[in-house]
Order: structure tokens, then C-alpha cells, then sequence
């Protein structure tokens, strides 16, 4: 079952990040399958990698667009991308320790959670950002 199913609310109308927001859901929700049927390590702690990973380069890309642009809620913006970060390497934390149903509900109660408040509102604003 998708953690996350994409919609086009959720697009910023600029292409290339809708693209890598689409990308992004479709490793959460790969991630939340492992972590629900009870993944094992180091399987899940790759996925957690690989969302990480993935999550910092956009995050990269995104913060230098609002930059090259003097776009005003930057700080913002900034401050909740560093939160799910931070997020993502708590869960993969908790997990290896062992932590697997707390785990499990946390990727709701937190990272979706995130997602879906981080397109609704910090995204929304981009869209003055639009080419
Ligand atoms: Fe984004
Ligand atoms: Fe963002």
C-alpha cells in the first residue's frame, strides 16, 4: 500500500521539481512497503540511504533555485528541508536498534505527514518561481 499517492495538488508547475517530487514519493512509499512487511537489515537501512540521499540532492537543488531567485521565505523553506532530514536519519536510527513498529507508524506520523504539508504550503509558494 503507497504511504503517498501523487497528485497534481501537489504540483509546483515547475517541471523538473514536480518530476523529482513524483521520484521522491515512489521511494518513500518503497520504503514504507520494506518497513510494513517487516524488511530486514540492511535492506531497509539502504532504502532509508537511498530516500536520504535523494531527499539532500533535491533539497540542494530547490534551496540554490529560491536562492538564484532572492525568493523570499528561503530561511523557511530551508529550516523544514534540514527537518525532514533530520527525520529520515532518526527513523533509520530507530530501526536498526530495532524499533519496528514504532517505526512503522512513525513513517505516517511524521515523513507523510511532512510531505504532504511541505507541498500544500512551502510549495505552494514556488510556483512564483514558474519559468
Ligand atoms: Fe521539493
Ligand atoms: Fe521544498
Amino acid at each position: 500500500m503507497s504511504l503517498i499517492e501523487w497528485s497534481d495538488t501537489f504540483s509546483t508547475g515547475i517541471q523538473y521539481l514536480d518530476h523529482e517530487h513524483e521520484r521522491l514519493i515512489e521511494v518513500l512509499n518503497d520504503l514504507c512497503d520494506d518497513v510494513c512487511r517487516k524488511g530486514t537489515e540492511p535492506r531497509v537501512t539502504d532504502r532509508f540511504e537511498a530516500l536520504h540521499d535523494m531527499v539532500a540532492a533535491h533539497f540542494s537543488l530547490e534551496e540554490k533555485l529560491m536562492r538564484d531567485h532572492g525568493f523570499g521565505g528561503y530561511e523557511d523553506h530551508k529550516a523544514e528541508h534540514e527537518r525532514l532530514l533530520d527525520e529520515i536519519r532518526a527513523l533509520s536510527l530507530r530501526h536498526q536498534d530495532g524499533d519496528f513498529d514504532s517505526v512503522e507508524d512513525l513513517l505516517a506520523a511524521r515523513l507523510k505527514t511532512w510531505f504532504l504539508d511541505h507541498f500544500r504550503s512551502s510549495h505552494a509558494r514556488l510556483d512564483t518561481l514558474r519559468p
